[in-house]
């Protein structure tokens, strides 16, 4: 075994930098820190953003030259193909709540080696809580074991969504999900794909669904939730494809198997449309 791919060795560092880069940007609250846009007024990127992405580059390269990252901002590489060891790395994971909040937000990072996942991290910075798995091993919360997922009623359940599901939208027919509304027992809406993602692992929600979500929002909580025992696919139910934007539908096995079966199903026999994964 080379240090390339000492598994162990690479979990530790994972979780040491993630800490350190935790305490960096809780420091960064008490100064101030530029604020720019991206692809439309609502899509916010800050300096804090940039320098944590690239605090991650630099120790990664420095330790393990021969891995690649994809990052949101783009300091890592152009990664076209799964091979190799790859970090999916979202330095912060609902900005939004960054800049409004100071809280609510996460440093999300999914480690995968030939398209298979081998380590997640998703580190909700305030509240101190660091969600974690090597694959086959069990889910963590910091250090304490969580328990598999167990199974669930759709009227006691709770299903993290946005309000863009409900209303027009040219991907998913808000007529799908209206129904599923009214059945369950709540929804939530944390701002922060890799958070609701990390819930739905730890079993704090039922299921979480998103119109679109990049790699480095979904890899490492992907691999949460199946090591927990959940299912994460498309909203039309495919594999999701960790080089491209997805719809997302993950949650309990439960969960995901009946909202499949009643309403996403009956949806597409009735030919409401949801659109497969796409970059536009
Ligand atoms: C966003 C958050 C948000 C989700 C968006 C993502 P960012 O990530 O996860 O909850 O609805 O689709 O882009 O930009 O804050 O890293
Ligand atoms: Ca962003
Ligand atoms: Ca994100
Ligand atoms: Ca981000």
């Amino acid at each position: 075994m080379t240090l390339e791919t000492n598994w162990n060795q690479i979990y530790e560092d994972a979780k040491g930098w993630i800490r350190e880069a935790g305490e960096e940007i809780i420091a960064s609250f008490t100064t101030s820190f530029a604020i720019d846009t991206k692809s439309n007024p609502n899509d916010l990127v800050t300096d804090i953003d940039k320098e944590t992405e690239k605090f991650f580059i630099e120790r990664i390269k420095k330790i393990y030259p021969s891995h690649r990252i994809m990052g949101e901002e783009g300091f890592g590489d152009q990664v076209e193909d799964l091979s190799g060891v790859i970090w999916f790395l979202d330095p912060i994971d609902g900005t939004m709540n960054f800049v409004h909040q100071q809280t609510n937000f996460a440093i999300s990072i999914g480690i995968y080696e030939d398209g298979v996942g081998k380590a997640a991290f998703i580190y909700d910075v305030t509240k101190d809580e660091l969600y974690h798995c090597s694959k086959g091993t069990g889910l963590y919360l910091n250090n304490e074991k969580l328990k598999p997922l167990e199974p669930v009623k759709l009227s006691e359940s709770l299903l993290a969504i946005n309000a863009t599901w409900v209303t027009e939208n040219h991907r998913i027919d808000p007529r799908t999900f209206s129904p599923l509304l009214k059945k369950i027992r709540g929804t939530r809406s944390y701002g922060s794909a890799a958070i609701e993602m990390a819930y739905v692992a730890a079993g704090r929600l039922d299921g979480y669904v998103s119109l679109r979500l990049a790699p480095w929002d979904f890899a490492a909580g992907k691999l949460l939730i199946e090591e927990a025992g959940g299912v994460c696919t498309t909203v039309d139910n495919k594999p999701i494809n960790l080089l491209d934007k997805n719809t997302i539908f993950v949650g309990n096995e439960t969960f995901h198997s009946q909202v499949q079966k009643d309403y996403i199903q009956p949806a597409l026999d009735q030919n409401y449309y949801l659109k497969t994964p796409s970059t536009k």
